[in-house]
């Protein structure tokens, strides 16, 4: 497989404080060496709409969909709201599904991320994001996601850094996602 590694995370939350965020950031400081991770926002995409859709879709979702469809793999980070996903996640992703098992995440090597500063961890959210990833199409590693429950409680508030448990657990997700993407490759290329 060509390096670096490109790899995407879709941030589920659109505030400037996001914990979601702050946590892919984290995932790519502690990347593998030879992997790029790059941060995607979901301000600009609009509510699905099939009209929207059928008429053209919006240069925004275009944009999403082609970064996508160009990535090696793909973390989708998101908050836990009311037990489930973001509504900002979910509908990144319904336009993402599209076409029917042709979208850009057909196929795609996918983890989950979500973090919460609730002392619960956000294992709903996360299940929510695991199961329309897979409904859009992707390929879904299966080691656990990375939750993260009080987020806050791992984060020093002088220098904004994780702590070293939090930060460990962020490398050893990136290093088993990487290595899903690296095998699923070579599997692909078996196969064809
Ligand atoms: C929340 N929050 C929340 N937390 C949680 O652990 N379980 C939940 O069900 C909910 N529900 C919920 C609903 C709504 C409408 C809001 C605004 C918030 C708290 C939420 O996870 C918290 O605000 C996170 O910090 C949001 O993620 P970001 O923006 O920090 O990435």
């Amino acid at each position: 497989m060509p390096e670096p590694l490109d790899v995407v995370v879709v941030v589920g939350s659109l505030r400037a404080g996001s914990w979601n965020r702050r946590v892919g950031q984290l995932l790519a400081v502690r990347a593998p060496s030879g992997v790029s991770v790059e941060l995607v926002e979901l301000r600009d995409i609009p509510p699905y709409d099939n009209d929207l859709e059928l008429e053209g879709e919006p240069a925004a979702v275009a944009d999403f969909k082609t970064r996508l469809a160009a990535a090696d793999g793909v973390i989708i980070s998101t908050p836990q709201y009311n037990a489930g996903i973001s509504g900002v996640v979910k509908n990144a992703l319904d336009w993402a599904s599209r076409p029917l098992f042709a979208g850009p995440l057909a196929d795609k090597p996918a983890t989950i991320v979500a973090a919460s500063p609730s002392r619960n961890e956000p294992l709903r959210a996360a299940a929510q994001a695991r199961e329309t990833t897979w409904a859009c199409g992707a390929k879904l590693a299966p080691e656990p996601d990375l939750t993260i429950a009080g987020v806050g409680h791992h984060v020093d508030e002088e220098t904004g850094e994780f702590d070293a448990e939090t930060s460990g657990r962020a490398e050893a997700f990136m290093a088993t996602f990487v290595e899903f993407i690296r095998t699923s490759a070579a599997a692909a290329e078996e196969v064809a």
